[in-house]
């Protein structure tokens, strides 16, 4: 088991956070009930940190991975991104804010089955202005990075649940984000595939990449640095433990 060290970290004044915010809340409205599901969440998280969000199902976890990554917007609260508040953005502004800063991971994979590998991966830059041969050999690149460069052309369909989670991390991770957000990037996969799949997280982390993970497994939340666990809207837990790392 990991050993729990200090709780809330001593964080280096001279860095901008990545993630930072005040007084976070969301409310959504069903019907005439407001349902409030963040209560006011206050934290910050600096670059390189391996953060992983737990709490019970309805807890807002998702819906708080869904503000940091700013395809959803806060009811009220600060929430600044490598330094910029989001609230200063209009929406073109934010999407290019998402698009250089930040990689996806979701539970289902969420790529286009009769797609190839390659071309899966190299989606995100659609948006950005790589020419086609630099966005071949940047997901090349990216695809041997998760083990996978023998499978360039087969389609997801084609793909076993660990492999198409690997094209998910190539495609998050082929506009050189800073951060990497993964909402439940194990919940669809065997004992043994989620093992593997933290450990490619966990040497993400080690070469600098900062990563905030929903999970719901205590042993997946395991290999991250950092634990915040959010009950009844709240963040209730902060602590710093030793990440696992698989022998
Ligand atoms: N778009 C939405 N409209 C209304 N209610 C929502 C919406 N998204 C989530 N919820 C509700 O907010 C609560 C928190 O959901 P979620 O953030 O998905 O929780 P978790 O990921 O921790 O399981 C749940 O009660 C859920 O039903
Ligand atoms: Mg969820």
């Amino acid at each position: 088991m990991s050993a729990m060290m200090q709780s809330a970290p001593g964080m280096l004044a001279s860095q901008t956070p990545v993630v930072s915010c005040r007084d976070l809340r969301k409310t959504y409205m069903l019907g005439e009930n407001p349902l409030e599901v963040l209560k006011g969440v206050s934290f910050d998280i600096m670059p390189a940190e391996f953060v992983a969000i737990m709490g019970p199902s309805g807890s807002g976890k998702s819906t708080l991975l869904n503000l940091i990554g700013a395809l959803d917007t806060p009811t009220s609260g600060g929430l600044s991104l490598a330094g910029t508040n989001i609230a200063d953005l209009d929406s073109d502004a934010l999407a290019r804010l998402r698009n250089r800063l930040i990689g996806f991971v979701f539970q289902q994979f969420n790529l286009l089955r009769r797609t190839s590998s390659l071309e899966n991966v190299k989606l995100p830059l659609l948006y950005s202005p790589q020419s086609v041969a630099d966005a071949d050999a940047l997901a090349l690149e990216k695809l041997t990075e998760v083990g996978l460069a023998d499978r360039c052309d087969h389609t997801a369909a084609q793909l076993s649940g660990g492999q198409q989670q690997r094209v998910a991390i190539a495609r998050a991770l082929v506009t050189n984000p800073k951060l990497i957000l993964a909402d439940e990037p194990t919940g669809a996969l065997d004992t043994k595939t989620s093992q593997d799949i933290m450990e490619l997280f966990s040497n993400l982390h080690r070469r600098g990449m900062t990563i905030i993970m929903v999970t719901h497994e205590p042993e997946i939340a395991a290999y991250a640095e950092r634990l915040l666990r959010f009950r009844d809207g709240l963040l209730v837990e902060d602590v710093r433990q030793e990440p696992q790392v698989t022998p």
